[in-house]
């Protein structure tokens, strides 16, 4: 090789490799993603278990890619793959797929699963479902697991560094408190301590989630649950949202917000971020043609007043235009309105606290 040449490839070269290692934002862009949660976050946990929470008959999945169902409770994709998409990490698969494994593990997994609460007793009528407490011990099974792939090391870095999602607490009210009239938490609890209750238990739950790595935590509680439809074929008038379950969604959720603003504190660093989906949804209700919605108080996919009552099933009245839904079925979103809620995760400002996805990402790519 001459000395020309070797000096082009010097110039030329060289300059171009600093340049791509200093400029990937992959640096400390995340590389992997965690769900816990709910059934509003679950890919199908539940199709592995004995249980009744499931979304795994049609029409659930027709707008999802392969339009079957998988699982989600969504026409289509469900929040935690939208957030996926934005993040640029592969699909997640659910903990449970026994597909799950070398380095598909590496990428993160899901362990949410339908009918759970912040309660152990929450959902019971659900048999065999993934309750928080072990939701968190497989996802010490996990880090066990890809350990034994990568080590000890990078497996904490790639826990420190991934963004990491929550979706619980409607359950704890919906299905628990108001479950049925005179149930044991509400003759146990007056609505006010059942609520204080729930988040020093869900403040339990972050911290575990804090002990066992997670740094980049996204917390939603609840949607306005006396909105969703399958609450008011039940317990409204006129369609209008529900009162009591109102109340409980207006007590939890901005004590949630306000415990994550102190956890925050104690730690001395931003790791949780509130995501107010109350708000979301009530920007919706309130100004639906803002956001290309048609009905917001009916579900696409049901029966009964509200098409709200019992089961999305290959039985129920579907609707024609899903994009014009808020609500798919009685209680989940529709695709499109995830992806509005997404959104404002990413870019908002008013629901979001103390930052946004975007720029907690921004920021972190910046201190290399
Ligand atoms: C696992 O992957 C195989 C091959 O891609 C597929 O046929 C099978 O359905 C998958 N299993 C589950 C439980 O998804
Ligand atoms: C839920 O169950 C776990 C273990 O099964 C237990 O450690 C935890 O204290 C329970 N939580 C509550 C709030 O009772
Ligand atoms: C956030 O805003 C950026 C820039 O406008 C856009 O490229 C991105 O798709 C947005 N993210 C979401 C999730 O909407
Ligand atoms: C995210 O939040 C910041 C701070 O609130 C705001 O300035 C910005 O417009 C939001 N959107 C994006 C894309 O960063």
């Amino acid at each position: 090789m001459s000395f020309i040449t070797l000096a082009t490839i010097l110039v030329f070269v060289f300059p171009y490799l600093v340049f791509a290692t200093t400029s990937s934002t992959d640096v400390n862009a995340p590389k992997a993603f965690f769900v816990f949660g709910d059934s509003l976050v679950d890919n199908g946990n539940n199709n592995f278990l004995i249980t009744s929470a499931r979304a795994d008959s049609p029409p659930y999945g027709i707008d999802y890619p392969s339009h079957r169902p998988t699982g989600r409770f969504s026409n289509g994709k469900n929040i935690p793959d939208i957030i996926g998409e934005h993040i640029g990490v592969d699909p997640l698969l659910p903990y449970l797929d026994p597909n799950l494994t070398g380095k598909k593990l590496l990428n993160g997994a899901n362990f949410a699963s339908a009918g759970i609460g912040i309660l152990n007793d929450t959902g019971i009528q659900f048999v065999n479902i993934i309750r928080m407490p072990y939701q968190l011990a497989l996802f010490e099974q996990y880090q066990e697991r890809v350990a034994a792939l990568i080590g000890t090391e990078k497996t904490k870095k790639l826990v420190n560094e991934a963004i990491v999602l929550i979706t619980c607490g409607g359950n704890d009210f919906v299905n628990n408190y108001y479950l049925v009239p005179n149930s044991f938490r509400s003759l146990q609890y007056k609505l006010p301590d059942y609520v204080r209750l729930l988040v020093t238990e869900y403040q339990k739950i972050l911290m575990r989630l804090y002990e066992l790595g997670a740094r980049k935590v996204l917390v939603t509680a609840t949607g306005p649950l006396g909105c969703a439809p399958s609450i008011i074929a039940v317990r409204s008038q006129k369609g209008e949202c529900a009162k009591e379950l109102q109340q409980a969604a207006n007590l939890f959720n901005p004590q949630v917000t306000a415990m994550i603003s102190l956890l925050n504190k104690k730690l001395g660093k931003d790791i949780f971020i509130s995501v107010e989906a109350h708000h979301i949804y009530l920007d919706f209700i309130s100004k639906p043609k803002t956001f290309g919605f048609e009905v917001v108080n009916k579900a696409c996919c049901g029966q009964g007043p509200y098409n709200g009552l019992g089961l999305c099933t290959a039985f129920s009245n579907l609707c024609p235009n899903r994009n014009a839904y808020v609500y798919w079925d009685g209680y989940h979103p529709s695709e499109r309105a995830s992806r509005l809620i997404v959104q404002e995760i990413f870019n908002g400002s008013k629901y979001v606290n103390p930052m946004n996805l975007s720029t907690l990402i921004a920021m972190d790519s910046m201190k290399v």
